[in-house]
């Protein structure tokens, strides 16, 4: 049986790839760096429910460089081998580039860029073969600075997923999935994501159903590498008025 490693695993659009993955047959490794608590949860959860598959979660500061590298060899050394990374944990602060010190653009680039290509390079170095999927967001479309860290961020995770796919192929295949107005941020409450899809092309919030459905997309369309499917509603075209 096949084993994932999902970044911040324990919440949220992470939560729903994991019992969705739990759901097709997959043994999970959950990351988690606060969410302890939610993560054991989790796992104890899925347990009952799937008593034929492994579950385990794992702690890592993703911030901290000397952490992430053992990452990859603690998730095989848990589960034997994995043959999914999806890289999902994420930091969502506002800033533009004038408003942006040289720490908040430093937690961007770490724990949304610099992690992901730790654990990349491992991935490839330790495992066979498999699959990464890399969480991006449907913002690099456009050049809006209001998140501007971390806008670069996940720009900088596409071109990276590109490059990846080009280097790690043909046994291992790299894609990217660009949500939009999916889950409200933590601060905020469903009419706040109405109000945000008022602008999109389909006007309703996506939900996880379309960031999962592409996870299925990907892994079974087996020649596919290097791809970003937009799960946004539309989002990434603009709007026409
Ligand atoms: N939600 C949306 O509407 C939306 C829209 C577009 C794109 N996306 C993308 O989809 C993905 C999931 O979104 P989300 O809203 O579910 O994410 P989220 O709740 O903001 O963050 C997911 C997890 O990231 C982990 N994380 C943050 N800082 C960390 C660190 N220093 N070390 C390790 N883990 C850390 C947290 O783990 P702990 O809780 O354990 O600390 C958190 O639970 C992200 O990549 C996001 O950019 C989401």
């Amino acid at each position: 049986m096949d084993t994932a490693l999902i970044t911040g695993g324990s919440k949220r659009v992470g939560k729903a790839i994991a019992e969705h993955l739990a759901g097709k047959g997959w043994n999970l490794v959950i990351h988690y760096n606060t969410s302890e608590e939610p993560a054991e949860r989790l796992v104890k959860q899925l347990q009952t429910h799937y008593p034929g598959q492994k579950f385990t979660c794992l702690q890592t500061d993703l911030i901290n460089q000397n952490e992430v590298e053992r990452l990859i060899r603690n998730a095989i050394a848990n589960m034997g081998s994995i043959q999914l990374l999806v890289n999902n944990a994420s930091i969502f602060k506002p800033g533009n580039l004038r408003k942006t010190s040289t720490g908040l653009f430093d937690d961007h680039i770490l724990v949304n860029f610099k992690a992901p290509f730790i654990l990349m390079r491992d991935f490839a170095t330790f495992c066979t073969n498999g699959n990464i999927i890399n969480l991006l967001d449907t913002r690099i479309t456009s050049n809006k600075t209001n998140f501007a860290a971390y806008s670069l961020s996940k720009k900088s995770l596409w071109h990276l997923t590109q490059m990846a796919a080009l280097e790690f192929a043909p046994n291992i295949r790299v894609n990217a999935i660009a949500p939009g107005v999916t889950l409200p941020p933590v601060d905020k409450d469903e009419s706040y994501l109405w109000e945000l899809a008022e602008k999109i092309p389909m006007k309703e919030p996506t939900g996880t159903d379309p960031i999962l459905k592409s996870i299925d997309f990907i892994l079974e369309n087996t020649h596919l590498t290097g791809q970003l499917l937009f799960a946004d509603g539309g989002e990434n075209l603009g709007q026409n008025r």
